[in-house]
Parts: C-alpha cells; sequence; structure tokens
C-alpha cells in the first residue's frame, strides 16, 4: 500500500478508533456530574454525512440547518445559543454568524480544507477555535487534478466538441494533437499534502522532474522521493510543461497567475488549478487561452463560483471546466465530516483538535 494511503488510513484510524475514545473519556469525567448531553451543537448543512452526525450526536444535543440550498437565514437563527457547530458548505463564517451565536460558543470546524471563507482574523480575536479537514481529500483532489492534467493537454473538451458538431476529420494526420505527460517538467505553485500526492501518481506517467515553488523548502527526503527541486516562481513558470497551482488563497497569492505571468509561461504549457479561483486572475486566463499563448487549462475552480453558464471562458475549445468536485467522492467526504466532528468534540472538550485551522 501506497505510503501516503497509509498516512490517510492513519489519520482516519486515530479519528475512528483513538480520537474517540479520548474524546469521550474527556466528556465523561468533565461531565460525571451534568446531564447526558450537555452541549448544542448545530450542523449547517442537511448533507453533512452521517459520519460525522454519529459521532457527535453521542455527546451533544444537535440542531441541523434543513433548507437546501442553505438559508442563511435558517443557519443565523439556529446558531442562536449553540455551544459549538459543524460547518458544512461556504456560507460565509463571519462576525454576523458570530454574533448571532453569542458568546458561549466554544469552537467551529468546517467540514473542508480551504478556510477561505473564514474570516479567521475575526475567529482570532474571540479566541474561538477553528478546525477544518485537510489530508483526507488529498487522494481525491489529487485523482481529479491529474485527470485535469491529462484531459487539458489532450483536449479532450476540444475533441468532444469535433464529434458534437459532426467535425470528426481524422483523415488529417495531425488532429488534435496535444502535450506529452512523458518526459515533462511539472511545477507545483504550492507543494503541500495535495501538491505532493499529484506528484507521486504523476511519477507513474515516467515525468522528467518536478519543480516547486513554496515559502518554505520541503523536506530533503520527500524532495528527493519525488524528484523535487524548490525553485523561484519566475524558473517555474519559464520551465514547466505543466503548472499546478495547489496553495491556498491568501492575499499574497490572490491575482498571481495574471497575464504578466502567463506572459512568462511556455506557449505549450498546460494550466491546471484545483485550488481556489481567484488564485488566478480570470480575464487574463481567458486572454491567454483565446490567443494560444499558453496551450489549455484544466479547472476545478474558478471565479465566481458557481460560473454563470453564460461566461466567456465556457466558449473556449482549449479549457475544460469542472463545478469544484475535487473532493466529491463519498469516502472523502465521510471522512472529512468524521475529522470535522473530532474538531468538535475536542474543541468542546477543551482539548486541541485533530486538525486546527490555526
Ligand atoms: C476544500 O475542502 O477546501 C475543497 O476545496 C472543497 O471545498
Amino acid at each position: 500500500m501506497a505510503f501516503e494511503s497509509l498516512i490517510v488510513l492513519g489519520l482516519v484510524a486515530t479519528c475512528c478508533l483513538i480520537a474517540p475514545n479520548d474524546a469521550s473519556l474527556v466528556f465523561r469525567a468533565r461531565n460525571r456530574s451534568m446531564s447526558a448531553k450537555p452541549f448544542k451543537v448545530l450542523i449547517t448543512h442537511p448533507e453533512v454525512p452521517q459520519s460525522g452526525i454519529d459521532l457527535l450526536k453521542e455527546h451533544c444535543e444537535l440542531t441541523q440547518v434543513l433548507s437546501l440550498p442553505p438559508s442563511r437565514a435558517e443557519l443565523l437563527e439556529k446558531i442562536k445559543g449553540v455551544d459549538a457547530v459543524l460547518w458544512g458548505g461556504h456560507s460565509p463564517l463571519n462576525a454576523e454568524a458570530l454574533d448571532a451565536a453569542g458568546p458561549q460558543l466554544k469552537c467551529i470546524s468546517t467540514m473542508s480544507a480551504g478556510i477561505d471563507y473564514v474570516d479567521v482574523a475575526e475567529m482570532k480575536r474571540r479566541k474561538i477555535p477553528l478546525g477544518h479537514s485537510p489530508t483526507v481529500l488529498d487522494a481525491a483532489v489529487a485523482d481529479l487534478a491529474v485527470g485535469l492534467l491529462i484531459a487539458a493537454g489532450r483536449r479532450f473538451h476540444e475533441a468532444r466538441r469535433k464529434i458534437d458538431s459532426d467535425n470528426w476529420e481524422s483523415y488529417h494526420l495531425n488532429w488534435l494533437l496535444g502535450q506529452d505527460v512523458r518526459d515533462s517538467v511539472v511545477g507545483f505553485f504550492g507543494f503541500g499534502g495535495i501538491g505532493q500526492a499529484i506528484a507521486k501518481r504523476l511519477s507513474g506517467f515516467d515525468i522528467d522532474q518536478v519543480l516547486y515553488t513554496t515559502r518554505r523548502r520541503i523536506d530533503q527526503e520527500t524532495e528527493k522521493e519525488l524528484n523535487a527541486k524548490k525553485v523561484d516562481f519566475d524558473e517555474l513558470l519559464a520551465k514547466s510543461d505543466f503548472v499546478v497551482i495547489a496553495s491556498p488563497l491568501t492575499p499574497a497569492t490572490q491575482g498571481i497567475f495574471n497575464a504578466t505571468a502567463f506572459n512568462k509561461m511556455k506557449r505549450t504549457a498546460v494550466l491546471v488549478n484545483i485550488a481556489r479561483g481567484k488564485i488566478v486572475n480570470q480575464n487574463d486566463l481567458y486572454d491567454a487561452l483565446k490567443s494560444n499563448r499558453i496551450f489549455a487549462a484544466g479547472i476545478d475552480v474558478m471565479d465566481p463560483e458557481p460560473l454563470p453558464p453564460t461566461d466567456k471562458l465556457l466558449t473556449l475549445d482549449n479549457v475544460v471546466v469542472l463545478p469544484h468536485i475535487g473532493s466529491a467522492t463519498t469516502r472523502t467526504r465521510s471522512d472529512m465530516s468524521t475529522i470535522a466532528a473530532h474538531n468538535v468534540l475536542r474543541g468542546l472538550a477543551g482539548e486541541p483538535m485533530l486538525s486546527p485551522a490555526y
């Protein structure tokens, strides 16, 4: 079994076997003289997988937002007076929600890796612990990234359109030629768990080298294992045949993939974004694709989401667009719910969370 799978299994096993017992013990010890379910917890989405709900309901009285799409008004009403929240979905977690909850609120966990919809400064100012659910989605997102990289490099979208429009022109010998993954240089902007999981998968495609741009160098053993070298942003852009965005959205990364960046990339380069749409200036991406300044793009994230069906990006042949489904597998979403529930239980018990966001 791959090392990475062992880590994921280990994390889930830690959650399922060790953490519940820890949390239960802490709860029992602390609440001996209290009622069986001393804490109220809100689940902010009606479709949070049962795994997390089952864990929470052993110890807590649960309320849940039932509207779909979840209504902000229902959330703000039901959050009043709760001790903790399992925050499913990307509704803004901000002062408005925290004020509605009230001062007894002890902790929150999102069911996501990215927390760009959370007002982290406000949470910290109020000293409310925040958990999230990274790591367990690395494999699912990495699988999708490899799919996008190949789909964009090999022109899947354009090829399908040829069939739909009755333009099957295979009498051309050079029809729909794409980019080889074999012997390519793959550059990662951001090289954490997801980026490394992608690189590991791509090593099976006989790539030549991995480059990465991060603030801090990763450990040398992993660099060696993945044949990876840290370079600055300009070198990453200039040398990569495939550029994969796998970094968080922060003020420093917002819009960094703009016209200037695209002009430094190879004309044959393929851009993949499985991180956050706002890291890319989407107008500039449109221009770079339309003018063939870069070869193609495969994106699971965009700005805004949902992307309107009339968006000009969707008129292009050389972009494969998916509606933010990176972590959308049954097992992954269930694992994310499990991690979020353990974060909440630990936060309520005054213990460090399994996956603290800060
Ligand atoms: C995440 O967890 O951040 C994924 O993008 C899904 O929201």
